[in-house]
């Protein structure tokens, strides 16, 4: 395992002339977007890069791109593997790792959710401030002693301090944010009524089918983390949302969610 997280690191090394990001971005469903604002150096399609698997949602375009954003060097994941798509935890998690091995020192991550706080709104913006995990974890098997700790610590799981500099930077652009904990279920079928109150009542705020595993490997290499989850519906209203006007919701939650991302790299 550790050997083909190498290995693949070391390709994409060579493919890239070298290049070293120092922030690492996954971007979640309709978020992709973002990746336009980074001034690419080099751009590889997963299903070039040896060791990847093939991503197979529509909406996800599939590559890793290499570049700077504010000056900053970055590789942004236009993208991800879920494990509802029949991926391996590991094989979903592999990206992240092969990520740390190119040298990121933050992860970024974002992704789409279904609000279970009552006070959210679809198109509002929630800072990932906790999980709980509902999928198998990344991290069963031999321990990969030379990435992390047998039993990693998951307190302070996404950074305070970035949290803080999110809050302040919010408040200066003048974008609303929420707070919650992200609930990660393996999908593929959405919540259930009585499940969105399950989550509900366990402390979620917000219900997904990604990140957790992204952040569970990420704390196990102790990266630090900082997460985005745009409220693309709410689970417990009656209300069946209308397809578009979420769709319109998520586009404009995410342009705010690059502002905030964008400025928060300058200010890394
Ligand atoms: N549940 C799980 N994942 C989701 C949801 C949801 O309601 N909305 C967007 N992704």
């Amino acid at each position: 395992m550790l050997e083909e997280i190498k290995n693949t690191a070391a390709w994409i090394r060579e493919q890239t002339s070298g290049f070293r990001p120092e922030i690492g971005i996954v971007l979640g469903t309709g978020l992709g977007d973002f990746a336009e604002q980074i001034e690419a150096a080099y751009s590889l399609d997963y299903k070039s890069i040896p060791g990847f698997p093939v991503s197979t949602v529509e909406g996800h375009k599939g590559r890793m791109i290499f570049g700077t954003l504010e000056g900053r060097k970055v590789v942004a994941m236009q993208g991800r593997f879920h494990y509802y798509e029949g991926y391996t935890m590991q094989q979903v998690t592999f990206p992240v790792r092969v990520m740390q091995q190119l040298g990121i020192r933050y992860l970024f991550v974002s992704n789409a959710s279904g609000g279970i706080n009552t006070s959210f709104r679809v198109g509002d913006l929630m800072v990932i401030t906790d999980h709980i995990n509902l999928m198998p974890n990344p991290l069963i098997g031999p321990n990969l002693t030379e990435l992390g700790p047998r039993f990693p610590d998951m307190h302070n799981c996404y950074d305070k301090e970035l949290i803080a500099r999110a809050t302040a930077i919010a408040e200066q652009e003048n974008i609303k944010l929420q707070y919650g904990v992200y609930v990660g279920g393996t999908g593929p079928t959405f919540e259930t009524q009585a499940e969105y109150r399950y989550f509900k009542a366990i402390g979620g705020d917000a219900a997904g089918m990604s990140t957790v595993p992204e952040v569970i490997v990420a704390r196990h290499m102790s990266i630090p983390v900082f997460g985005v989850s745009v409220i693309t519906n709410c689970g417990l209203s009656d209300e069946i949302g209308d397809h578009e006007d979420v769709q319109l919701q998520g586009k404009k939650a995410g342009v705010k969610m690059q502002r905030l991302f964008r400025r928060m790299i300058k200010e890394l």
